[in-house]
C-alpha cells in the first residue's frame, strides 16, 4: 500500500509500525512524533519528499518503507527506511518492501538507495538490520554513535566566554541581519561535517531553503533553539549551535549541527556555543540526543565534557543500482 500521510488513520497505522520497532530495539527510542512525521510526509518542501509503503494482509501491517527522495544535495540517492513487527520477520516482508522501493527508484531515475541501522550495538555495530543489510547486497559506509544526556545537568561551569566573540541566540528563524553569514555556515557545515565513504553531495543552501526548513519545522510543531558566536572585531559569525524538540515528545531533545566556521576553530567556541544553548533549552527532566561520527574526535570530547554517553552506534549502507 502506497503512503502519502493524507489520511491521518493510514498514517497512523503505518506509524505504529514503524516507531514501534524503533521502542522495541532502541533503549532511547528517536524519532519524529505521529504529526511530526506526518506533516513532513504530505507536505510539500523544497530539500525533500517524503512518501512510504506500507505491506498490509487484511487489516494487519507488517511491515513499512519511509522513503526519503531528496531534492537538493543527493539527488542521485533515495534513503529508505524499513521496519518489519517482530511476529513477521525472517518471512521476507522487508526484501518485499525493498523490491517495491528500488522499482520506485529506478523509475524516479535514482542510482542508489541507501538506509540507516539505528540500533546497532555501541561496539560493534551489529543487529538485525546490519544483517539485512549485507544480504541484501549493501554495503557499509558510515558509522555514528549515538549518545545521550540525561537533563537538566548544570552546565554554568562550563559557560566560558571567550575573548573577543559574543554569543547571539534566536528561537525559530534566523534574524534577517544574520541570515546570509548563517547560509554560509550551513553550506560550510554540510561540506565539513564527517560522512565516511557514503555518497554526499554537500547542500548549497540558500536564504530561501533555509526559510523553507524553517517554515517546515514550525509546521511540524517543533521549537527550535540556535546559539551563534559573533566575531566581534570583525563582524563574522563564527560558530552555531541548533537544538530542538516538539511538544508531541516532551522528554526526547535534539542536538543538529554544530559548526565552527574553519577560520576561527581551536578558540573553544564548540563549548562556547552548546553550554549555553542547552541551559536555554532545558526546562525539566527530558534526554538529548545526538549522532557523531566516532573519528569526529573534536565533537565526541565537547560531548564528554557536557555529560553525554554512548549507548547505540548507528551504520549507513548504500546499495547501487
Ligand atoms: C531488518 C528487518 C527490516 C528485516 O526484516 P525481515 O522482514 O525479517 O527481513 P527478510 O525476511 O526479508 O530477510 C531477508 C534476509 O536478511 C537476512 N536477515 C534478516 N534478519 C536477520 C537476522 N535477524 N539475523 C540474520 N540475518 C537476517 C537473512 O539473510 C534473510 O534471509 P533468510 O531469512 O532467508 O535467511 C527487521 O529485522 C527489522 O524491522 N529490524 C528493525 C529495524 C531495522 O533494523 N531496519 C533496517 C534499517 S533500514
Amino acid at each position: 500500500m502506497a503512503v502519502d500521510g493524507r489520511d491521518p488513520e493510514v498514517f497512523r497505522r503505518f506509524y505504529d509500525v514503524k516507531f514501534g520497532v524503533r521502542q522495541e530495539e532502541l533503549e532511547f527510542p528517536v524519532g519524529m512524533g505521529v504529526e511530526e512525521a506526518r506533516v513532513l510526509m504530505s507536505g510539500e518542501h523544497a530539500d525533500v519528499r517524503a512518501d512510504g509503503l506500507g505491506l498490509v494482509d487484511g487489516d494487519t501491517w507488517l511491515g513499512v518503507a519511509w522513503l526519503d527522495w531528496w531534492l537538493v544535495g543527493n539527488t542521485d540517492t533515495v534513503d529508505v527506511e524499513l521496519a518489519v513487527a517482530p511476529e513477521y520477520r525472517r518471512q521476507g516482508v522487508a526484501s518485499r518492501l525493498l523490491e517495491v522501493a528500488i522499482g520506485r527508484a529506478r523509475a524516479d531515475g535514482r542510482r542508489i538507495v541507501s538506509g540507516t541501522n539505528l540500533a546497532g550495538d555501541p561496539v560493534t555495530g551489529e543487529s538485525a538490520g546490519t544483517a539485512f543489510a549485507r544480504a541484501r547486497g549493501f554495503e557499509k559506509k558510515h558509522a555514528e554513535l549515538h549518545q545521550v544526556l540525561e537533563l537538566p545537568v548544570d552546565v554554568s561551569g562550563l559557560e566560558q566566554p571567550v575573548d573577543g566573540y559574543e554569543l547571539v541566540q534566536w528561537r525559530e528563524q534566523a534574524p534577517d541581519e544574520w541570515l546570509g553569514q548563517f547560509v554560509e555556515l550551513l553550506s560550510g557545515m554540510s561540506e565539513d561535517v564527517p560522512t565516511g565513504d557514503r555518497t554526499d553531495e554537500p547542500v548549497q543552501w540558500t536564504p530561501e531553503l533555509v526559510r523553507d526548513a524553517e517554515a517546515r519545522r514550525v509546521a511540524q510543531g517543533r521549537f527550535t533553539y540556535t546559539t551563534a558566536a559573533v566575531h566581534i572585531a570583525s563582524g563574522e559569525l563564527a560558530a552555531y549551535t541548533q537544538m530542538g524538540g516538539t511538544p508531541e515528545s516532551p522528554g526526547r531533545l535534539n542536538q543538529y549541527d554544530t559548526y565552527v566556521r574553519r577560520t576561527h576553530r581551536g578558540n573553544g567556541l564548540g563549548i562556547a556555543v552548546k553550554a549555553p544553548n542547552l541551559r536555554a533549552i532545558q526546562t525539566g527532566p527530558a534526554v538529548m540526543h545526538t549522532w557523531n561520527a566516532p573519528e569526529n574526535t573534536p565533537m565526541i570530547a565537547v560531548n564528554a565534557k557536557l555529560g553525554f554517553r554512548a549507548v547505540a552506534q548507528r551504520t549507513m549502507w548504500e546499495r547501487v543500482l
